[in-house]
């Protein structure tokens, strides 16, 4: 297990530039869509992180070749040795279920381990089958696998019950080699799902209505090669805003994507940061010594994303005052709280409502960390907390954050890696 210990500092103030890396949950269903052709992807700005590699390691298994030089990715799948994604890769990364669709759209059969729960809650998969069915796919479950087998997929009306990311990432893909016409309603609209809308149409996929709730599919009979830029990633953007936003320093972010981060700046212009949004993908950010408590609620973009609550409620233990945040995407994502807690904060949680009180000084401790937003929240909370944090099972941060601890210490912050 791998920890990291930070030495923190209530007065520390994380100045300087930091680069965002681009984006651990477009780059994923970008990797699986290589699968719909036999011709080269070539995806730019890619993040070397963990889920990247875990994701490279299963395309390797299912017969794909590819050549990685630094944060530029070539893909190319001639065929496939095999159709099967084993639990062993599907466990340790939900997003592999992502090949299920490609695999069944281009070969016609699939076998894919069905993927538990995780920390932050069941992560159901029901949505995703039962739009693969309606594509015309047979779908069983057997032994904890997804077993599915079809002809040419065909377009379809398919509604989904709630906004779902996967979901609809994977719908768009599989519906991409369909025959005919598919009409995707309630779709999710984060800037992934339309990162990959575009990749798609580059490969000669005919898609309308990229970002909307109605997205509408025309199926070709194959797709071709393309070249592609990853966005930038909003959430680690989002997570160094916060940082910014903790301490007065000024940090100033570059190659980010403003107009992908419009809620989270909001809300912390809010708090009291004081955030500008320069030209050619730049942001600087600077705390304000005096945050303002507010409520918030996560939920699909273009709303305040699940996966800054965490960091947000950071944040909030050091504002003036009571925040209530509502958790509405995931049934078990407060998994931090009780971390946070024996830093010193003041936080109850009552069903999907966290009642953060502020302001609170944290004192440093011994914490584990959870899952992968969790891991970067009590890193936050370490870098402002009197004394040292040594933050246990750090594994999760490296998922989706690339040379985390490289880029606070390059701020200013004084964090390292204890292996062992
Ligand atoms: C994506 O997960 C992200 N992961 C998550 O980021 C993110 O938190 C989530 O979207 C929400 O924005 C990747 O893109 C790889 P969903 P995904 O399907 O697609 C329910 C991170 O920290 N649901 O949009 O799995 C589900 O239980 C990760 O980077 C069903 O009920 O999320 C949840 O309540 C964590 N049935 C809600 O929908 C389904 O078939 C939204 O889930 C699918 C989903």
């Amino acid at each position: 297990m791998e920890k990291i210990r930070i030495f923190g500092n209530p007065n520390l103030l994380l100045k300087g530039k930091v680069r965002t890396s681009g984006s651990k949950n477009a780059v994923l269903p970008a990797i699986a869509a290589s699968l719909l052709t036999d011709e080269k992807i070539r995806l730019k700005n890619i993040p070397l992180v963990k889920d990247v590699f875990s994701m490279l390691k299963l395309m390797t298994e299912l017969g794909t070749e590819y050549h990685l030089k630094k944060n530029d990715l070539t893909i190319q799948v001639k065929k496939i040795l095999s159709e099967e994604a084993s639990y062993d890769l599907v466990r340790v990364m939900r997003a592999s279920i992502l090949v299920l669709g490609p695999l069944l759209a281009r070969f016609g059969k699939a076998m894919v381990a069905l993927p538990g729960g995780c920390a932050i809650g069941s992560r159901p998969i029901d949505l995703h089958i039962a739009g693969l069915q309606k594509l015309g796919a047979t779908i069983s479950l057997e032994h904890g696998y997804i077993k599915a087998e079809a002809g040419r997929l065909q377009g379809a009306d398919i509604r989904f019950d709630k906004k779902t990311v996967g979901g609809t990432e994977h719908l768009v893909m599989a519906a991409s080699l369909a025959r005919g016409e598919t009409v995707l309603r309630n779709c999710a609209q984060e800037p992934e799902v339309s990162n990959l809308c575009e990749l798609l149409v580059k490969m000669g996929a005919k898609i309308d209505g990229i970002g909307e709730e109605v997205i509408r599919v025309n199926g070709v009979s194959e797709l071709g090669g393309a070249v592609h830029e990853i966005i930038p990633d909003r959430i680690e953007a989002g997570t160094f805003l916060v940082a910014g936003a903790l301490t007065q320093g000024g940090i100033t972010l570059t190659n980010t994507e403003p107009a992908h981060l419009t809620t989270i700046i909001e809300k912390l212009r809010y708090s009291g940061a004081v955030i500008e949004i320069e030209k050619n993908k730049t942001l600087r950010v600077v705390g304000s010594s005096e945050i303002k408590p507010q409520d918030v609620t996560t939920s699909s973009y273009p709303g305040f994303p699940t996966d800054m609550q965490a960091q947000f409620m950071v944040l909030m233990t050091q504002a003036s005052g009571t925040s209530i945040i509502t958790e509405t995407i995931f049934d078990r994502r407060f998994l931090h709280v009780n971390e946070l807690l024996r830093l010193g904060a003041n936080i109850e949680v009552s069903g999907d409502k966290a009642i953060v009180r502020g302001k609170t000084p944290l004192s440093g401790a011994e914490v584990i960390a959870t899952d992968l937003r969790a891991s970067a929240s009590l890193i936050l909370a370490g870098l402002v907390a009197g004394g040292e944090t040594i933050v246990n099972e750090v594994e999760h941060i490296d998922r989706g954050y690339e040379a985390i601890e490289e880029k606070l210490n390059a701020l200013g912050a004084r964090i390292e890696r204890i292996r062992g």
